[in-house]
């Protein structure tokens, strides 16, 4: 089968600071991978390529059999909008929007209707545990909440592929379990889920570890 995640050779650079080299990874469909390494390393960066937020210097990025660079605009936004959703450390969701709206704005690309997204919406926060607080906003939310309502709004277009960027990097231990638990429980039903983390309890518990240092890959298992 095509692999989810093809990074051949790829590089990065930012006005001549180089932030990616010569990285080359291939993820299946259906694996959970953690992305390790210090601070300035490339996370990020690897993860924004994936992702097709950014693209490289050098080298080729293929998701699910596309080659990013040969995509038109509007291919590329029904890409992102279809196969791949996007988790981050600060929850990004909209202040003074209920939960449910929230969430319903993960399909705004997706070609469906109000009504079929709020109906989706509330699906995909009955999945997270939060059905109860369709009519919070935000700021009525716990950190962990939040990130709950954050992990809905990137799953409920049912995205092959799930990017998480430090996600439980602004929630205390209880929370970031949680948070955990329900990464794991998205890819034991299919997801392919790929996590930056700091945290090394967390990363030893992934069965595959990407390790990044200086911009490279240096140990993947
Ligand atoms: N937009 C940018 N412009 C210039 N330099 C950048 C930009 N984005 C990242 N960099 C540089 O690229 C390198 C890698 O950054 P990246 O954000 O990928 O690191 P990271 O591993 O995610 O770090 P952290 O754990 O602190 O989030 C760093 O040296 C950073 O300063
Ligand atoms: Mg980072």
């Amino acid at each position: 089968m095509t692999p989810v995640v093809e990074l051949r050779e790829v590089g990065r650079e930012y006005q001549g600071v180089v932030a990616l080299r010569d990285v080359s990874l291939t993820v299946e469909r259906g694996e959970l991978v953690g992305i390790v390494g210090p601070s300035g390393s490339g996370k990020s960066t690897m993860l924004n390529l994936i992702g097709t937020l950014d693209h490289p210097s050098r080298g080729e990025v293929r998701i699910d059999g596309h080659a990013v660079r040969e995509l038109s605009d509007r291919a590329l936004s029904a890409l992102r909008a279809n196969t791949i959703g996007f988790v981050f450390q600060q929850f990004h969701l909209a202040a003074g929007v209920s939960t449910v709206d929230n969430v319903a704005d993960g399909l705004l690309y997706t070609g469906t209707g109000l009504g079929q997204r709020r109906q989706r919406a509330a699906e995909a926060l009955e999945t997270v545990g939060l059905g109860h607080r369709a009519g919070h906003r935000p700021h009525e939310l716990s950190g962990g909440e939040r990130q709950r309502v954050a992990i809905a709004r990137a799953v409920v277009g049912r995205p092959a592929l799930l990017l998480a960027d430090e996600p439980t990097g602004n929630l205390d231990s209880q929370s970031g379990d949680g948070v955990l638990r329900l990464l794991r429980s998205l890819n034991e039903t299919g997801t392919t889920v790929l996590v930056i983390t700091h945290d090394r309890e967390v990363a030893a518990t992934l069965p595959r570890r990407v390790a990044v240092r200086d911009g490279r890959v240096v140990g993947d298992g």
